[in-house]
Formats: C-alpha cells, structure tokens, sequence
C-alpha cells in the first residue's frame, strides 16, 4: 500500500482532531530522539530545519538522512525547511529533495508577501513539493529570552488576511500568529494563545490546514483548544534544545571522553520531550 504524504496526514488529522508535530534538529542525537519516539508512538512526524540548523547540517545531507529514514523504515516521517525567506533559499532546498517547505513572508506587506508566495507556489507545485504560507508576524526567537517578547496588534494575523491570502496564494496550509511566539521566557511567561482569533481565521479560511510555530511553553490546554479549533501541525524547537544541552552538560560531567557512551543520554532527554509532545498533540497510533 502506497504510503500516505503529508496532504492525506493534515486531512485526517483534521477530521480527527489531532495534530503532526514538527520538531527541528540540529544534529545526529536529534534526528534519533525524533524517529525514536515517533516510531515507538506509531505517530508521523515532521522533522524542521531553521536556516542556522540547515547551513549546520547541508541541506542535502539532511535531506538524505530523512528520505533514507522514511524509505528504509517505510515510515511517515517527513522534512519541513522552516522560516525560509527567500526564492533562492526555498529552491535551493527543494532541489536538495525537501519535501515540503514554509515560505516566511511576514516581513512585507500582505501584497507583497501574496505576490511572493504565488510566485514560490509556481515552483513547489510543479516539483510536487508542500508549501506553507504565513501571515502576520511570529515574534522571538528559540531560545530562552531575558523577556517574552512584546506583540504589537499588527503582528497578529486578520483574519480578513488570512482569507484573502490563502484565496490567492493557494498555499497548502498557513501559520499564523495569534499570540504565539518563538522561545520561552526565562521566568516561565509563555504565550497567551487567542483562541477568539484562531477561530475567525479557521472561519475565513475553510478547510485550509493551520499551523502554530512557538509551540514550546505553550500549556497544554491551550495546545488542545488549538487543535479542536483546527491547527494540525504545531512546531516545537526550544525545549528540543534546552534538553539537549542540559542533558549534554550534565553527560560530560564525568569525565568520559567516548561521544558514544555519553550521547545517548542527550538522545533520551529529547525523545522524552518528542513523546510527551506526540501525546498532547494525540497523534499516537495515527500512521
Ligand atoms: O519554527 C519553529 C518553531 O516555531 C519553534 O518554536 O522554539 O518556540 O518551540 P519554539
Ligand atoms: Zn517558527
């Protein structure tokens, strides 16, 4: 039986009312904690690249590790570039076998970002490869911040705009900022989701599927009012990499030299923050 692409995933996640997470990685130890705990949960999962993550690993390197990851396992595991914001960038991953990729064009105005995007959507349709949309500004970046980051009311996404874009640019789903934002605030302040908003977006959008990036911090009643309102992919990196390095830390405390011996503690910290993430999204036994 042919496997299901990422399309059939995020329409049956809506229907059901489950979310694919997407978790970056930045390394070996990352890849391996994400495609551990996805495989032991039976959950699809995407595995993100950041512009930074992205040049540190090659992007045909990267691209290499997952499709052999999926094909040799025969399982739904699939690589997202994140946050690229350029045309050269998204090709440049695409044609390094990306199979999807998030055009972010929330640094122009919604004309400029809706001629940009249509101009991406040419290209990744005819190479058969998924492209996410964004509209408006998701602030921060994934790191632990001295101070969560003040958003402005024209950061949040219209959904007025939400509509028009997702009518013109034919996206195949769309981020959104509605509170959100990148990182964790070094007191605990997370985001203040607006759950209101979300679902005027979801209204004018129809069944366009919905992503949250700045998943990390976020608590986990409002990760499910999110996904009963229609997200169907939610982005987590910061406390990826806060568990790694923690766990890293702590690892060559000892002394031991042997990366083999000390990296799989590393490798556990973040798959046991992936699995608790894969439950609260509901995507176990979802394959
Ligand atoms: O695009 C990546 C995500 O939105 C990650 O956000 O670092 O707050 O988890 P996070
Ligand atoms: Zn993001």
């Amino acid at each position: 039986m042919p496997m299901r692409g990422l399309k059939d995933y995020f329409k049956k996640a809506e229907k059901e009312k489950w979310a694919m997470g997407q978790f970056n990685v930045s390394n070996l130890e990352g890849l391996k904690a994400v495609f551990q705990a996805a495989r032991s949960l039976k959950s699809p999962v995407i595995v993100g690249t950041s512009e930074g993550e992205g040049s540190y690993w090659g992007l045909k390197e990267i691209s290499h590790l997952v499709n052999f990851l999926s094909k040799e396992y025969r399982f739904p595991i699939f690589l997202n570039l994140d946050h690229g914001k350029t045309f050269d960038y998204i090709k440049e991953a695409i044609d390094a076998g990306y199979p999807a990729v998030h055009f972010d064009g929330s640094r122009m105005d919604l004309k400029e970002n809706i001629n940009k995007t249509r101009e991406i959507v040419r290209y990744s349709e005819k190479k058969g490869v998924f492209l996410e949309g964004e509209v408006g500004s998701i602030l921060g970046s994934s790191a632990i911040l001295d101070k969560a980051p003040q958003i402005r009311a024209e950061d949040l996404t219209r959904p007025e705009d939400a509509g028009l874009f997702s009518q013109e640019t034919k996206v195949k789903s769309l981020a959104v900022s509605i509170g959100n934002f990148h990182g964790v605030g070094k007191s605990g302040d997370g985001p203040k989701i607006d759950l209101q908003r979300l679902k005027e977006i979801k209204e004018t959008v129809g069944n366009l599927p919905l992503v949250l990036h700045g998943g990390s911090g976020i608590p986990e009643d409002d990760l499910k009012s999110a996904i009963q309102l229609g997200v169907v992919k939610i982005n987590i990196n910061t406390e990826l990499r806060s568990a790694f390095t923690l766990a890293l830390r702590e690892a060559v405390s000892s002394g031991e030299i042997a990366p083999y011996k000390y990296l799989p503690e590393t490798i556990q910290a973040v798959q046991k923050v992936v699995e608790e993430k894969i439950r609260i999204f509901g995507s176990i036994n979802k394959i």
